[in-house]
């Protein structure tokens, strides 16, 4: 199967960001041909500062190593290296519904957000995703649910191109970790986890251990005793069971029968340590790759040599197709 899938590299990655994407390329990348992306060109949609772009790609790079991309594996690439996104983007700008556009939640969300800077490429970063999915005829788009929407808008364009214009893209699926879809934030379980939740709800993935006992330890829970799963009613026992059963490899109803009798407090504190211990030997190969910023360079360039020949094909058809 041919995957795509991508991050912005608008600050630290997180756990929501490895729960719900990484932790699922980690093992597609073993069987499928596998292209992963630093979509910098997404990232320019909201406030950003220029000077500190190319540090973030590069340390988003060794953060996808450190978590267990392998090159050989896998594809590596930043998104602006590749011009064909951008031209299969207007191209695909020119049938997409400037309705479907407006209705995504998260233009909506964002415009709400950032009131100044509502611009054009706000509106069509679903169009440019489409684009990153569907140049590389993707199979499968394994992303957390805040994005399961705009791989429906891809689904949607793609059927559009090949109805008006005849057969030519394969029409991609979403697909979702059973429980780490969507991460809640810590400190109000019932909003997602995001870079932007004021640190408090979020743990970044490469955070100094303290700083992840001190947020956990913290979390908002309720008034109740019982460790139970039921997102309605504990959104934040059940969102703690969540990540406890991910990071450990078990379901949820194993995780509660694991920690059965416990207090709230004591689980948090068995969370604490596992998710540090976890998280440990990221971190050590992380600072290992942070000097050998050469050699993650020269894997992008590779990886943007291999995925432009595949960019280049399907251009050449969609062109032809189009008429141009
Ligand atoms: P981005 O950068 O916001 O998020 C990256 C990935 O992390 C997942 N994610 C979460 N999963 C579970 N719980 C959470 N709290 C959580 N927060 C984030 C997201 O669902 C996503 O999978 N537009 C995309 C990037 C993109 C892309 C693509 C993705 C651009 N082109 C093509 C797939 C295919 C975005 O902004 O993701």
């Amino acid at each position: 199967m041919r995957i795509f899938s991508g991050i912005r590299p608008s600050g630290e990655l997180h756990l929501g960001n490895y729960l719900g994407a990484i932790k699922q390329w980690v093992e597609l990348q073993n069987n499928n041909e596998c292209i992963f992306c630093i979509v910098d060109l997404h990232a320019i949609t909201t406030p950003y500062d220029a000077q500190e772009m190319p540090q973030r790609v590069i340390d988003q790079a060794i953060s996808y190593l450190a978590l267990g991309l392998n090159p050989e594996k896998c594809i590596l690439i930043v998104q602006s290296h590749l011009k064909e996104h951008l031209e299969l983007a207007w191209l695909l700008g020119s049938i997409t519904p400037i309705g479907e556009l407006q209705r995504m939640t998260q233009f909506k969300e964002k415009k709400k957000k950032h009131k100044k800077y509502i611009n054009a490429g706000l509106l069509n970063y679903p169009v440019l995703m489409a684009a990153d999915i569907l140049i590389y005829q993707s199979e499968i788009v394994p992303v957390g649910e805040d994005q399961k929407q705009h791989v429906e808008l891809t689904q949607t364009i793609a059927k559009k191109f090949n109805n008006k214009f005849g057969e030519t893209f394969k029409i991609p699926k979403v697909q979702m970790n059973k429980d780490g879809a969507r991460i809640m934030s810590l400190s109000d379980p019932k909003s997602k986890m995001s870079k932007s939740d004021g640190g408090k709800g979020c743990i970044d993935l490469f955070e100094e251990p303290q700083i992840i006992t001190k947020k956990i330890m913290s979390a908002v829970t309720d008034t109740q005793k019982k460790i139970k799963y039921d997102r309605a009613k504990k959104p934040g026992i059940s969102n703690l069971l969540n990540i406890y059963s991910l990071l450990k490899d078990i379901s949820v109803a194993e995780a509660e029968e694991e920690l059965k009798g416990k207090s709230y407090s004591e689980f948090k504190k068995i969370l604490a340590d596992l998710t540090i211990s976890f998280l440990e030997p990221l971190r050590s190969k992380r600072n290992e790759l942070a000097s050998r910023e050469v050699y993650v360079q020269e894997i992008l360039s590779q990886g943007a040599k291999r995925a432009k020949i595949m960019a280049q094909e399907t251009m050449d058809d969609v062109k032809k197709k189009m008429g141009l």
